[in-house]
């Protein structure tokens, strides 16, 4: 198969990761006999510093004329007192609405050679398997007004929690199908005991439930949420929430595995051109340092692989060379402990890059006795 792909490295640790990324897909290239063809754009703080835009139009042109987007972090210090318009955020958020990314996919699943780095005990993380659909171009981060006021000479500001149903209607769907393929499990997370837009939030899940007899449905308040995912997370399966409260329990959530540094995400729109970057953010503390886990990124590439292009196999591939470096205890600085060899980024992905060419030499040794 011929792929384009838009690669969006953007700032901090975002270059770093998206050349492993790279580099792992190059490698899934040779060994399936595909072409991917990488085509590079400026977002947030970089394309603010070349552009004075943090989205520039060419950035947007060329996203979608690929198959699929790969995006690394966006955002540091530099540009923190910009004006709203101008700071690197603005850029992802503006090309999330753009693309029509709706659906905001967080797989959270602890692997189990990591139980010993989550500062719970193992017992509590080692059966976590969780996919948080964050609901990602409406609700807090979007609604009008946003703005600064100055009415009567006093200063006030104001963000606006806004949905249409038809927005509420087309994430509880996307959770519910993913639901299907998984423990048949949603939980709609909501302030329906204070919030109107989470009133019907609530509503618009128990509609959508009837359609799916076989799927349980469950309501819970974002804060009780919060506490669930410590107490029990493994008695989560498909998450589903606003945009501003899935933010904020994947950050929670990832800490379950063991580091931010291990959680992919993939951004879906109904158009079918899809963008998948880590959850994790620019990390300019140890940005150009060859500290940045990598892993992050060369699992939203592997959803990429899946969802995109229909490649299960060299998904599978990805993400098996990923576990089998990480039992081998192998690991960057966010997950070492005594004991255990710290890599670099660039190790890092050689070690996944091994794994993936000894794979590749077992197989053709099968094919060449079967
Ligand atoms: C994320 C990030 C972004 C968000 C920032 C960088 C705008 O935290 O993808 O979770 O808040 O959505
Ligand atoms: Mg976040």
């Amino acid at each position: 198969m011929k792929k384009t792909i838009a690669m969006l490295p953007g700032d901090g640790i975002g270059k770093e990761v998206m050349d492993g990324a790279k580099e792992i897909l190059k490698a899934i290239g040779e060994q399936f006999h595909h072409t991917f063809t990488f085509q590079y754009g400026k977002i947030g703080g970089e394309a603010l510093d070349h552009q004075n835009d943090p989205l520039p139009e060419e950035t947007l042109a060329l996203c979608k004329n690929s198959d699929a987007v790969l995006l690394g972090a966006v955002g540091g210090p530099k540009w923190e007192s910009n004006s709203p318009e101008k700071r690197p955020e603005k850029g992802l958020l503006r090309l999330r609405k753009d693309m029509k990314l709706h659906a905001n996919i967080r797989p959270v699943k602890a692997y189990e050679s990591l139980a010993d780095h989550s500062p719970f005990k193992k017992e509590y993380v080692e059966n976590v398997d969780m996919v948080i659909v964050r609901e990602l171009t409406g609700g807090l981060y979007f609604g009008k007004p946003s703005e600064r006021q100055h009415a009567g000479g006093k200063e006030s500001a104001v963000d606006t929690l806004f949905y249409s149903k038809e927005e509420v209607d087309r994430i509880i769907r996307t959770a519910f199908e993913m639901a299907k393929g998984r423990k048949m499990k949603v939980t709609s997370v909501d302030k329906a005991n204070v919030l109107e837009s989470s009133r019907m939030w609530r509503e618009t899940a128990e509609e959508i439930a009837k359609e799916y007899p076989d799927i349980e449905l469950e309501h819970m308040l974002v804060d009780n949420a919060a506490m669930q995912l410590i107490k029990n997370p493994a008695r989560f399966d498909v998450i589903v929430t606003e945009n501003m409260f899935g933010d904020i329990l994947s950050d929670e959530a990832s800490v379950l595995t063991g580091s931010l540094g291990m959680l992919p995400s993939a951004s879906l729109s109904e158009e079918g051109l899809h963008l998948y970057e880590p959850v994790h953010g620019s990390a300019p503390d140890i940005a150009g340092k060859n500290l940045a886990n990598p892993l992050a990124m060369i699992l939203s590439a592997a959803m990429m692989l899946r969802q995109s292009f229909g490649m299960e196999a060299e998904a599978e591939a990805v993400e098996n060379a990923v576990k089998r470096v990480l039992d081998g205890g192998k690991l960057t600085p966010d997950l070492a402990v005594k004991g255990k060899t710290i890599l670099s980024t660039v190790e890092m992905v050689e070690e996944v890059k091994a794994v993936l060419a000894e794979e590749d030499a077992i197989l053709s040794i099968m094919e060449a006795y079967a």
